[in-house]
């Protein structure tokens, strides 16, 4: 769907009559695999090293932080204490923050935070790297680790041009290769529509290497993949490498057609909430593949909604959609669990689901789609830690307002609220989804398990 108000923001009389309104001046975001222009800058606290070490591993060259302290500052002409100075714009500032233990160490995220925040550049990245502290660590350890979500929730709705910023919580033990691959994607592009969220990093042993193409040579399935999100995860994920295998119900087969054809995947048509609907992806996947063949990922993309207030909601409404966005996906991954089962699921591999923001602050006219998507929230909580053995990941992404014809069918006024009321000021496109997700299935991200990524600009919406 076009986002008419954006193009207009984009001619100089559109721009003009809108910021002498002071209407919202959406900027054009950095997307894909993209570095930032401008340098990194990295600052640490208390000698914490994991960020240096994670861009070491992406071979990714950094300067040091300048800091705000009262002998750094410079007076402007009218004897005020200015912050010391970068000397052009920059792309990107990593503040590792994960040997903060007490409150003042706060005061450094600040000092560093402070000078970069006038010099960054359009679609900047602020990221801070908190240590993910258990209960037990001590109250003021624990407080930190919260104080740190507070800063980058608030910086994300303080940073402008497009720019983001994130934290990346990390467990005990984890290493720069384990955090690499969620470095890379919070810096690149393809996390253009993340903003103000937290991350956790787990501690594994078998991490990969980040590199271009991560998926090269493995099966994907992608449900709903005929258009609007799941059309652009298939293409990301083709992009990416994978042999995609693209699934939607019968009456889409023109469009999935159109689809696959475009990727080089193969096209299953088949209505999810059947009986044998994991059975006939299986079985797709060894006659196409071969009997040895496994799934490296699924993604349970296909969704529906029929929107009305519970008080018209009556027994059809409220089954199919539970049925589409939840139960279908836990009949299939019963049966693409089955262990040795041909054209099953593989053990290393990757489960992620598509939620909602509705699904986490819930909405008015969707106590089914609501309760559907929270579910989907519940499953990763629950199927995380019980594939932990097999090195299954499993996690989802929870779209805001992201521009498909599902959201096309929303009334005009709700639709521009939903679309400007977040911290970019523009709705997101399937791509961004796509790449929060191939983000989760990079053999990389082994250490990233159980996390539920809002993609969703800052949506003050289940803020
Ligand atoms: N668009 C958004 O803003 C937004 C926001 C949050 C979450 N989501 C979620 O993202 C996912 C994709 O949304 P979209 O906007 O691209 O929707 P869409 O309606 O454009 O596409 C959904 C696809 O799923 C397919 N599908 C529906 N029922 C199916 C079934 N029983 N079997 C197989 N395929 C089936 C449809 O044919 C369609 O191709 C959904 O799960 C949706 O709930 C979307």
């Amino acid at each position: 769907m076009a986002d008419l108000y954006t193009t207009i923001t984009k001619n100089p009389f559109g721009k003009a009559v809108t910021s002498q309104l002071g209407l919202p001046q959406p900027s054009r975001l950095r997307r894909g695999r993209l570095m930032p222009t401008g340098p990194v800058v990295l600052g640490a606290i208390k000698g914490a090293s994991v960020a240096a070490d994670a861009l070491e591993v992406l071979g990714q060259a950094h300067e040091q932080a300048l800091v705000d302290a009262p002998g750094s500052r410079t007076e402007d002409e009218n004897g005020r204490a200015q912050p010391p100075a970068y000397p052009g714009k920059v792309g990107a500032l990593i503040v590792d923050a994960s040997s903060a233990t007490e409150i003042a160490d706060l005061e450094q995220v600040r000092a560093l935070v402070r000078p970069a925040l006038k010099a960054l550049e359009p679609s900047a990245r602020l990221i801070i790297v908190g240590a993910d502290v258990a209960a037990d660590q001590g109250v003021e350890h624990s407080a930190i680790t919260q104080a740190l979500e507070g800063i980058t929730r608030s910086l994300g709705k303080e940073m402008r041009k497009g720019g983001t910023a994130n934290l990346v919580r990390i467990q005990r033990g984890v290493t720069g290769a384990a955090l690499a691959s969620t470095l890379s994607f919070l810096l690149e592009g393809r996390s253009a529509y993340v903003s103000g969220q937290p991350i956790v990093v787990g501690a594994s042993e078998s991490v990969c290497e980040v590199v271009n193409r991560p998926l090269e040579g493995q099966i994907v399935v992608v449900t709903g993949a005929a258009r609007g999100i799941g059309a652009g995860i298939a293409e990301t994920l083709a992009r990416d490498g994978a042999s995609i295998v693209a699934v939607d119900i019968p009456a889409a087969g023109d469009a999935l057609a159109k689809v696959t054809n475009n990727l080089g995947g193969t096209a299953l048509q088949l209505d999810i909430t059947g009986p044998e609907a994991g059975q006939r992806i299986a079985e797709h996947v060894a006659s196409r593949f071969g009997q040895q063949a496994k799934i490296y990922g699924i993604v349970h993309n296909a969704g529906i909604t029929r929107d009305k207030l519970l008080a018209n909601t009556d027994e059809q409404r409220w089954g199919s959609v539970l049925d589409v966005n939840l139960a279908a996906q836990l009949r299939i991954n019963d049966v693409l669990l089955t262990p040795g089962l041909p054209g099953g699921l593989t053990d290393g591999g990757r489960i992620v689901g598509v939620a909602s923001t509705s699904g986490i602050a819930g909405n008015r006219g969707q106590t089914n789609y609501a309760a559907s998507k929270a579910g989907v929230i519940g499953v990763v909580h629950s199927l995380s830690g019980e594939l932990n053995d097999r090195e299954i990941t499993v996690n989802a992404v929870a779209p805001g307002f992201i521009e498909t014809e599902m959201t096309g069918k929303i009334p005009a006024a709700t639709r521009e609220f939903a679309r400007r009321f977040n911290s970019v000021q523009q709705g997101g496109l399937p791509v961004d989804v796509a790449e929060a997700i191939g983000y989760f299935l990079d053999p990389a991200s082994q250490a990233v398990s159980g996390q539920v990524l809002r993609v969703c600009g800052q949506s003050q919406i289940g803020a």
